[in-house]
């Protein structure tokens, strides 16, 4: 028998000359990466690069100009309404700021099952409290939390709520906006840990958006550099951190605090 014939790498997600624009900004300019099964991707560039509308756009919370998003090989942009209410399912995001992406009017309980109440294949209504028990346990909050308000949570426990209800879906791609970046600085390492331990387990694929550039070169298999909607160098963690060869790249290396700190120990020790 022959040796296995298919081992070519999947891509989960391809994105194709992706544009965007808001009247005369052009907040993505023909983007082009591919994130393939199980892979951190990092999208990283100062604040207003257009890395949040990358990730609004990827999943049809804003409108493309032109370009293609192919999910698994089939183009999002030419699904119907329907069709891509399907495929959300697939794709969930967590967003910068859990103060704003939770209702305040629904319990935990409500929150985490609220994707089952549209995607009702996943989890049947019975199956309802020990599947949001099981959850909250996996993110680490005490189960006596199904029964509260987001006010009474702090800002990394609600995090953790957002964490429990996109994965309550079981998405195969997760898209992170800078999920730690609004949260107390000693409350970021734990949640991290958190969203590291789950991918390990599970095995989503991520797009993970971040400024901190420390963590991304922790964390990600693949970089990608943006500056004014432009992608202006991507590739493997390892190479853009060793050799990176754009200029934008170089300057947004030389002001992340952490990295230079290390360098300089590292240049202390030779
Ligand atoms: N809804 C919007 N309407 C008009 N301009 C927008 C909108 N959202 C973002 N922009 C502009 O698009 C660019 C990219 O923004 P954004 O994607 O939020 O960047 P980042 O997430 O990297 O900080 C910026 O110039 C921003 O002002
Ligand atoms: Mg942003």
């Amino acid at each position: 028998m022959a040796a296995d014939t298919k081992v070519a790498v999947t891509s989960v997600l391809k994105v194709e000359k992706l544009t965007k624009h808001f009247g005369q900004v052009t907040a993505l300019n023909a983007i082009d990466f591919e994130v393939a099964e199980g892979e951190i991707l990092a999208v990283v560039g100062e604040s207003g690069s257009g890395k949040s509308t990358l990730a609004r756009t990827i999943l049809r919370l804003l409108d493309a100009s032109s370009g293609r998003i192919l999910y698994r090989g089939k183009d999002l942009l030419g699904l119907t309404a329907a069709e891509m209410r399907a495929t959300r399912r697939h794709i969930q995001m967590i967003f910068q700021d859990p103060y704003a992406s939770l209702h305040p009017r629904r319990t935990v309980f409500e929150l985490v099952s609220e994707p089952w109440r549209v995607h009702s294949s996943v989890a049947p209504r019975r199956e309802w409290p020990q599947r949001v028990a099981a959850l909250l346990e996996q993110v680490g909050l005490p189960q006596a939390y199904a029964s509260l308000y987001p006010a009474r949570l702090s800002g990394g426990e609600r995090q953790r709520v957002a964490i429990a209800r996109a994965l309550a879906l079981r998405p195969d791609l997760l898209i992170l906006d800078e999920p730690v970046s609004a949260l107390d600085v000693s409350i970021q390492a734990q949640v991290i840990k958190l969203l590291m331990t789950l991918q390990q387990e599970i095995g989503f694929t991520s797009i993970f958006i971040s400024h901190d550039l420390a963590l991304v070169r922790l964390i990600a298999d693949k970089v990608i550099v943006m500056n004014r909607g432009r992608i202006v160098e991507q590739g493997p963690t390892q190479a853009i951190f060793a050799n990176p060869r754009d200029d934008y790249t170089r300057l947004l290396l030389a002001s992340s605090p952490e990295l230079v700190g290390e360098t300089a120990t590292k240049e202390q020790e030779a």
